[in-house]
């Protein structure tokens, strides 16, 4: 009797998702007696049963290519816009996991997913993830598929703005992905040279970040290149995120929903007036220094095109890795990278842990060491 196993990509897509598919694939279909179906835009595909073929000929010609050509979308099987309404389709989901006789189905996303993939499998569902997200911000696992050729991107891009920005004696803000997690500008900071980073896991003081900045024009420096991550937030503006947060949680513990309805739109509305931030940023910095400024918002960029070496290898890996693991039985679990092996993780020990970057990360030092300023 055949197998049969699912492929979708949810969430943001990331260089190395097709060759992660195409890992899964090739692997799946070398021995002849298992079968597979790809899923189009995610959950909502499996939702809506819109498949893709996934044959040899399919395969053959993917791993090179970015994006996914499964297509991806963020919509969550609980939580699905249908019509005008939001719906739980999660029953529908399963009907069609067992519609098409899976054995297994494979999600590749990334903090998102896991969750989403875990509620499906406590529905009985046989599921195993794979993580994937430029961001790097999935929790048990060293690094994730996609953030080695976004840090190669932004590298790239502050190299360009090094140039110009020593051309024209200016302070060049270049914002850089990660609402949550700083491990792009850290790495993308440190490898280009940057003269600042702020990353969200250290609040930071323009006014220091100024100061850093005189520091170099008296030292005959007129230019400097500051990489921001997009969640990176000044000391005052995570006060009161911290804040917000915290009315939030003390009234889900005293199970007082108005107060918790209220502390969590008070929450949002801040977080969506931060969305100009890099730019109020980058003008307080002309401002306190004296030299022009420019903001560069490398956005979308980072995420398109074809995946790193690095990435083709390790989506590649992981996914050839988590066929292997569908036949020993494993279920339940996101398929981790450590070292140069992989490594089964439950579901549930996933799902709620961000990996953010920890502030004694030996990036940080060197950084600093390099006399790179935080913020601090
Ligand atoms: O989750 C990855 C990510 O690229 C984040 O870095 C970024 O904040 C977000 O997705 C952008 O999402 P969207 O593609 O929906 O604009």
């Amino acid at each position: 009797m055949k197998k049969h196993i699912g492929i979708l990509t949810a969430g943001g897509d990331s260089p190395g998702l097709n060759a992660a598919i195409r890992g899964i694939g090739k692997t799946a279909l070398k021995g002849g007696d298992i079968q597979i179906v790809g899923f189009r835009d995610g959950f909502r595909g499996l939702m809506e049963n819109r498949t893709m073929r996934l044959d040899y000929d399919v395969l053959a010609s993917i791993l090179t290519q970015g994006g996914t050509i499964l297509g991806t979308s963020r919509d969550k099987p609980h939580k699905m816009p249908v019509g005008n309404e939001v719906m739980d389709m999660t029953q529908v989901i399963c009907e069609n996991y067992k519609r098409h006789n899976l054995d297994a189905l494979i999600c590749i996303g990334g903090g998102g997913t896991q969750k989403n993939a875990y509620r499906l499998s406590q529905q009985g569902l046989n599921i195993l993830t794979l993580p994937k997200t430029i961001d790097n911000d999935v929790g048990m696992t060293d690094v994730t598929f996609g953030f080695h050729t976004a840090m190669e991107i932004a590298t790239e891009a502050i190299d360009r703005l090094h140039s110009t920005a020593h051309s024209h004696h200016r302070i060049i803000v270049v914002e850089i992905m990660g609402h949550n997690a700083g491990w792009l500008a850290l790495g993308a900071g440190v490898a280009g040279g940057a003269d600042v980073i702020l990353i969200p896991e250290i609040p930071y003081d323009p006014i220091k970040v100024a100061q850093a900045i005189r520091e170099r024009q008296q030292r005959g420096t007129n230019f400097s290149i500051v990489a921001v991550a997009e969640g990176a937030l000044s000391v005052d503006e995570h006060a009161t995120v911290s804040r917000l947060k915290e009315q939030k949680i003390k009234a889900k513990e005293a199970e007082d929903s108005k107060a918790a309805k209220k502390a969590s739109e008070q929450l949002k509305e801040f977080t969506r007036a931060l969305h100009n931030n890099t730019l109020k940023l980058t003008n307080q910095l002309e401002e306190l220094t004296g030299l022009e400024s420019r903001l560069t918002i490398l956005g979308h960029l980072q995420r398109g095109g074809t995946p790193s070496a690095a990435d083709r290898v390790l989506a590649t890996r992981l996914g050839s890795a988590c066929v292997e693991y569908f036949k020993q039985g494993v279920s339940g679990a996101m398929i981790a990278v450590r070292g140069e092996k992989s490594e089964p993780v439950p579901l549930e020990d996933v799902i709620g842990k961000r990996y953010t970057v920890p502030l004694d990360h030996e990036w940080i030092s060197a950084a600093r060491n390099v006399n790179t300023c935080f913020g601090d």
